[in-house]
């Protein structure tokens, strides 16, 4: 049975967390530093669990050793940006977080566990993860551009007028912002769609603001329910090693020109691992 650690119980935790349960993907353990938050998430997620038709189970606590043989971290504790701040403001506090967290992890999840990074500023979190963890690059990866993918594919989907299902389309680079929409690279059921400027102007602008709106509409906090699913899709396909091909930031070593630092690039998901970015 797999078994998949998140940390952090906050909002894109929880949410993480009722979606892979929910959908039947996997037990989730939920770990805070607020022992009563991540409990209580864990009961209230388990007892969707009949409605929906699924048999998973959801634990809670702030003990680590909850996690103990996990196939999968992954890592959402952090702070959020506030209206008007950049994600790459929260660099100094959220490195902080992470390393406090990898410190009590690391040693407790299963020797081939993937770790998967949510935490602001995406890129240089999983950089800095990747350099404290020293494990195989294959197992580090980021969540965000696949989470920028699914907002750029609903800007698609109300300009053309079609199914978003029918659209394939990606984002790549940093989720931040060096984001990259390929707007010139659109499909609608595997037919090239070539959009005019105007319209490629607009779409790029909404994808790469949308977590901005989104903060400014909230005034405090940040986008939970895409990003928790954005984690669903990540640990779906890793659990599955289906072949899978998803952007995800990680740590590249010559892939596209670049190297020492993660990005955003295609990856072919194998079991547990990213097996190559898709040149
Ligand atoms: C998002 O894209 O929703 C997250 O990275 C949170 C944020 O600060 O926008």
């Amino acid at each position: 049975m797999s078994k998949v650690a998140i940390i952090g119980a906050g909002n894109v935790g929880g949410f993480a967390a009722a979606w892979i349960a929910g959908l039947d993907v996997a037990d989730v353990v939920l770990i805070d530093k607020n022992d009563g938050l991540a409990r209580g998430k864990a009961m209230d997620i388990n007892d969707s669990l009949y409605i929906l038709g699924s048999n998973r189970w959801v634990w809670g606590g702030s003990d680590y050793s909850l996690i103990d043989g996990a196939d999968i971290v992954v890592i959402t504790a952090g702070v959020a940006r506030k209206p008007g701040m950049d994600r790459e403001d929260l660099l100094k506090i959220n490195k902080e977080i992470v390393k406090d967290i990898i410190e009590k992890a690391k040693g407790l999840v299963a020797d081939d566990a993937a770790w998967v990074f949510v935490t602001n500023p995406l890129d240089a979190i999983t950089e800095f993860g990747y350099s404290l963890l020293g494990i195989d690059r294959h197992k580090v990866m980021g969540m965000g551009v696949n989470l920028d993918t699914s907002r750029m594919v609903n800007q698609i989907a109300e300009s053309l007028g079609v199914a978003r299902t029918s659209i394939s389309a990606m984002v790549v680079g940093k989720h931040g912002k060096g984001m990259i929409p390929l707007v010139d690279d659109i499909s609608v059921s595997g037919m090239a769609v070539s959009l005019d400027e105007e319209i490629k102007g607009e779409i790029r602008e909404r994808t790469v603001n949308r977590g901005a709106e989104i903060v400014a509409c909230f005034g405090t906090g940040s986008a939970y329910v895409a990003p928790g699913a954005g984690i669903y899709q990540v640990v779906r396909h890793l659990l599955s090693g289906d072949g899978s091909v998803l952007p995800l930031s990680v740590p590249l070593e010559g892939e596209r020109g670049i190297s020492g630092e993660c990005t955003g690039v295609p990856v072919v998901l194998g079991r547990l691992c990213w097996e190559k970015v898709l040149e």
